[in-house]
């Protein structure tokens, strides 16, 4: 697919991996929508497409993704201003990383569910029909390395992004004929305000080896290839593909070090304790 003069919705599009996805199609050309709740940030990101002299247009709405009437009306004002959608990217999402038990039921644990899985679902539901209208389309989700692989501390996280993973695998099949694409990316670590969002506390020094972290700029040029040339799946850096291997074919042996060199040493004085 050529990205020029195509409409692409960015949800997440004030910071991180969207806004960087944001300025790459901006770069190549295309109409593009911001989608967050940040609105300073979203016109900032907005003025400086306008400014890269490449024809790219604009769209900047506020959303809360987690509510239905916000997501009806960024494709309604999506519509108005451009009159089809041809790439849209759920982005949007987050991540609370702690024990379950430490875990609000509602701050944390619903409001990840609501953004990170039903903000996927219900934009998704919003757009479909107007593809399956057009008879094409581009649906790229952002999943995880979470949607394969679960890891402690990532319980609800992870919850989630195996949801958007199975829910997209489904629709991959349901929307083909239709000449709609669902491709699916699984970043491992990046640097982006999500680690300062996830609220992790980390005794043993658990965290993503250096050489495998990517920026957001890395991703978001991986986003606009898919849109390109879609994929059913796409880890990056593909070195996670064999975590992803192990975990599948090797389940017991991933527990087993799992458990004891990150969930013991890491609550190894909670358990003294009880
Ligand atoms: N960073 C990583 O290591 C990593 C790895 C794999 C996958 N991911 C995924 O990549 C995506 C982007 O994360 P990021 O790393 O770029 O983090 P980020 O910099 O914190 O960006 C998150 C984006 O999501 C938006 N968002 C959060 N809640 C929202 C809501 N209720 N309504 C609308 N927008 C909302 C934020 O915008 P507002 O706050 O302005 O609303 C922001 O634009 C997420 O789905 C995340 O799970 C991240």
């Amino acid at each position: 697919m050529d990205i020029k003069g195509r409409v692409v919705i960015v949800t997440g599009a004030s910071s991180g991996i969207g806004e960087a996805t944001a300025r790459e199609f901006g770069r190549q050309g295309a109409k593009v929508v911001l989608a967050a709740r940040r609105l300073d940030k979203l016109h900032a990101l907005a003025q400086e497409i306008k400014g890269m002299g490449s024809g790219a247009e604009t769209l900047v709405v506020q959303a809360d993704l987690s509510k239905l009437e916000d997501i009806q009306s960024l494709v309604a004002q999506t519509l108005e201003k451009f009159m089809r959608i041809d790439i849209l990217v759920n982005n949007a999402g987050f991540g609370r990383l702690d024990w379950l038990e430490n875990l609000d039921p509602v701050k944390d644990i619903q409001a990840q569910m609501d953004v990170n899985v039903m903000g996927v679902i219900q934009t998704t539901r919003q757009v479909l029909p107007l593809m399956i209208k057009q008879r094409s389309g581009s649906i790229i989700n952002m999943c995880s390395m979470a949607g394969l692989v679960g890891t402690p501390t990532y319980t609800i996280y992870a919850a989630s992004k195996h949801a958007v993973h199975g829910f997209s695998e489904a629709l991959r099949r349901e929307a083909k004929p239709w000449g709609i694409d669902v491709s699916l990316i699984y970043p491992g670590g990046v640097v982006t305000e999500f680690t300062r969002h996830a609220g992790i506390k980390r005794k043993t020094r658990a965290a993503t080896p250096k050489f495998m972290l990517l920026t957001a700029e890395q991703v978001g040029q991986a986003v606009v290839k898919l849109a390109r040339r879609p994929r059913r799946m796409w880890i990056i850096p593909w070195l996670w593909s064999v975590t992803a291997f192990m975990n599948k074919f090797m389940p017991g042996f991933v527990d087993y070090t799992t458990i004891t060199r990150f969930t013991i040493p890491e609550r190894e004085d909670e358990l003294k304790r009880n």
